[in-house]
């Protein structure tokens, strides 16, 4: 199957120009001006951006989490993905406490086997280096292809770690080449506000937030970049959300400090607000870290404008409201935390972000797709246009009008957390090497089609496969 895009605005991290790319046999041939080879498809992009296929490195497809198990699975999530533009996520194993990595990393594969629409690899979450995974077996994971670790500092008595488990797996990190990411709050603290709160009769949703207050972000921040420091691992923080985190990535990336962080779409958009909503609507936003005060919105837009945070993700950790939120009716701690987003991260980024003027279409792209492959193992195979990548492609129509809305979203997730929001640009055509995975409003991809891939160790690059004759 060959495909010729013809006459678009090609845009990737650095570039900006209107030309012809070519794909055949999974990934970009020839790239120019005025092409005339033969295809089998022609599309006509003009007026059109065409864009590498977006990655989003943080989503939580069937996943048991708060007591139930998240909404989408691999096939649904998948496929709200592709919609919204994104041909390759990377997901969370989480290791059963008590389990091995390789039998975790079993049962999540088998999750995902036969589903698959886009491409996708794994990071492992360490939960537990006491009774189930040793520090040896974690090292063997960056040569099966895992190659980041996850540790959670909060959620405490389900997957809070304590600090000698974090600096363990730093130093682990440090000897094989892995990234250790972080969900950096104090979780001991949030644990004794959460008691107090709900022992003077506070349940409803914005107790989430008053309980976990931006400080408990920013210590924790701190904390895992400078135990990182000692341990000579690179760190990434995922899902900031406050100036309190943002300060000391800002400070350590100033030192040149091998320092990363992330925000997700939601952070821009939702404030502590929403949360007040009567009739337990505001449980549609409870995540964590919570909705912030609006004055953090502007901060973040900073610090991506200004690579402070190098990527926008989604931590799509999506519920039902009606039957998973509402199993905290009577009690905030009980909300599962988490909200869909994958399919709508570049609906809004691109709205909000490029056609309001806060950062640019070469900015956009890096924040959604270059520095997400980059820093997970992914590039340029994903993440790029370019002769041998991967063909992941989005064409873009960039005066498209979309209202983002849970009666046409692709998750299974009753409820949208940007409902009703007015957009202009949506994909039009999105392939997965070379192949066509939604065509305007339809879904052409069966499941199967996606891979999981081995991902390179942090720093290194990812070779474009041969692709077998
Ligand atoms: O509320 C959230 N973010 N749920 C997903 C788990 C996590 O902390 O990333
Ligand atoms: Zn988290
Ligand atoms: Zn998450």
């Amino acid at each position: 199957m060959s495909i010729l895009i013809k006459g678009g605005r090609i845009l990737t991290a650095a570039d900006d120009y209107v030309g012809d790319v070519f794909v055949e046999d999974e990934r970009v041939t020839l790239i120019g001006e005025s092409l005339d080879v033969p295809a089998d498809r022609v599309v006509d992009a003009s007026g059109k951006y065409v864009l590498p296929g977006c990655v989003d490195p943080h989503t939580h497809l069937d996943m048991p989490f708060g007591g139930t198990v998240t909404i989408d699975d691999v096939e649904s999530g998948q496929i709200s993905a592709a919609f919204g533009g994104t041909t390759c996520h990377v997901d969370f194993i989480i290791q059963p406490k008590g389990a091995t990595f390789a039998d975790a990393f079993d049962e999540w594969m088998s999750k995902a086997e036969g589903r698959q629409v886009i491409d996708m690899g794994y990071h492992m979450a360490v939960t537990d280096l006491k009774d189930g995974g040793t520090l040896e077996e974690l090292a063997t994971l960056p040569d099966q292809g895992v190659t980041s670790y996850k540790l959670f500092m909060a959620y405490k008595g389900a997957l809070m770690v304590d600090d000698e488990t974090l600096f363990r797996t730093m130093q682990v990190a440090a000897e094989t080449g892995a990234l250790v990411m972080v969900h950096a709050e104090n979780g001991d603290a949030i644990d004794v506000l959460v008691r107090q709160a709900l022992a003077a009769g506070h349940t409803e949703p914005k107790y989430h937030a008053l309980t976990r207050p931006p400080e408990t972000e920013g210590e924790a921040t701190n904390r895992a970049i400078q135990l990182a420091r000692v341990a000579g691992s690179p760190l990434y923080v995922v899902h900031v959300s406050c100036r309190e985190s943002v300060e000391p990535i800002a400070r350590a990336r100033d030192a040149g400090w091998n320092i990363h962080g992330e925000t997700c779409t939601q952070y821009f958009f939702v404030d502590y607000t929403f949360l007040e909503r009567p009739n337990f609507e505001g449980a549609k936003w409870v995540y964590t870290p919570p909705p912030r005060a609006k004055h953090n919105q502007d901060v973040l837009w900073n610090a991506v404008r200004t690579d402070i945070l190098s990527v926008i993700s989604t931590d799509h950790c999506a519920f039902l409201w009606d039957g998973q939120k509402t199993m905290g009716r009577d009690d905030f701690s009980k909300i599962p935390n988490g909200g869909p987003g994958l399919e709508n991260r570049l609906h809004m980024i691109h709205e909000f972000g490029v056609r309001q003027g806060r950062i640019s279409l070469n900015r956009m792209v890096e924040l959604l797709c270059t520095n997400p492959a980059k820093l997970f193992g992914l590039y340029p195979r994903k993440g790029t246009i370019a002769v041998g990548s991967d063909a992941d492609i989005v064409v873009f129509d960039p005066k498209k009008r979309h209202t983002i809305s849970a009666a046409t979203h692709h998750s299974k997730s009753d409820y949208n957390l940007f409902e009703g929001t007015e957009v202009t640009g949506s994909p039009e055509l999105v392939l997965l090497r070379g192949q066509v995975l939604v065509d305007g409003d339809e879904l052409v991809a069966k499941p199967g089609i996606g891979r999981f891939v081995q991902r390179a160790k942090f720093g290194e690059e990812l070779k474009p496969e041969r692709v077998p004759a």
